[in-house]
């Protein structure tokens, strides 16, 4: 019995992702994120984004608010530590910070939950459910280090956008899905955009006799 038909003659509940987009560089990865699962049937995106997300939108994708709206189920005020995703008791399969910027990631580092992106996240590592933070910053100091770990001590995946070099990608669209899809399939969201590796064609090994 799956968790959707746990209770006789339940239909198939919508799977939820959390989706936070916060003020570190990247807001394409986030934007990008929210248009694959905008294809994806049978789950819902719950999207938050901060003041300084909509700052490095504009900056980056000279993106609205409205850009993430017209993709997400809901978009939820970031000061709303009152709405559904503050409560464990609403059941998600998760949540990703996609960027997660230095400021948040020591937020939920130290469990501070001011505001609802941080709630959000400190609900996902109390409720032991996947919480994905996407990390963008270079170099790292060792505050952001310690931060990383704590987080991942918690339970929580740090996941920071790196490119997959080998797979040799043209365009830096190409990257971000790649790495989006990448992140997805930490959620069990496997996507056919996403390349996969399937081992290199292994050269002549001398010492095999030839036939
Ligand atoms: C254009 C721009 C790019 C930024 N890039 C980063 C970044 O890559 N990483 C980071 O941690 N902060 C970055 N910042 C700073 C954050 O936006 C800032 O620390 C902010 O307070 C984060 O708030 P938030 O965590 O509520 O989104 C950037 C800010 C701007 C305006």
């Amino acid at each position: 019995m799956n968790r959707s038909s746990s209770a006789e003659g339940e239909t198939e509940a919508p799977k939820r992702l959390v989706v936070a987009v916060t003020g570190a560089s990247g807001a394409l990865l986030g934007l990008r994120l929210l248009q694959l699962m905008h294809g994806v049937p049978g789950w819902e995106t719950h999207v938050v984004l901060s003041p300084a997300a909509l700052l490095t939108a504009q900056q980056e994708l000279g993106a609205g608010r409205e850009a993430f709206q017209q993709l997400a189920t809901r978009v939820y005020p970031h000061k709303d530590i009152g709405s559904s995703i503050a409560s464990g008791s609403f059941r998600t399969e998760g949540m990703v910070v996609v960027p997660c910027s230095m400021n948040t990631l020591s937020a939920i580092a130290h469990g501070s939950s001011d505001n609802l992106i941080t709630r959000a996240a400190d609900v996902a590592l109390k409720e032991r459910r996947r919480l994905v933070l996407v990390p963008r910053e270079a170099p790292l100091n060792l505050i952001q280090l310690r931060n990383m770990v704590a987080v991942t001590e918690a339970g929580g995946v740090v996941f920071p956008p790196v490119p997959a070099f080998y797979l040799g990608l043209q365009s830096l669209e190409e990257v971000a899905t790649q790495m989006v899809g990448r992140i997805l399939d930490q959620f069990g969201v496997h996507l056919p955009v996403v390349k996969r590796w399937n081992g290199t064609r292994a050269p002549a090994d001398p010492t095999t006799p030839q036939r």
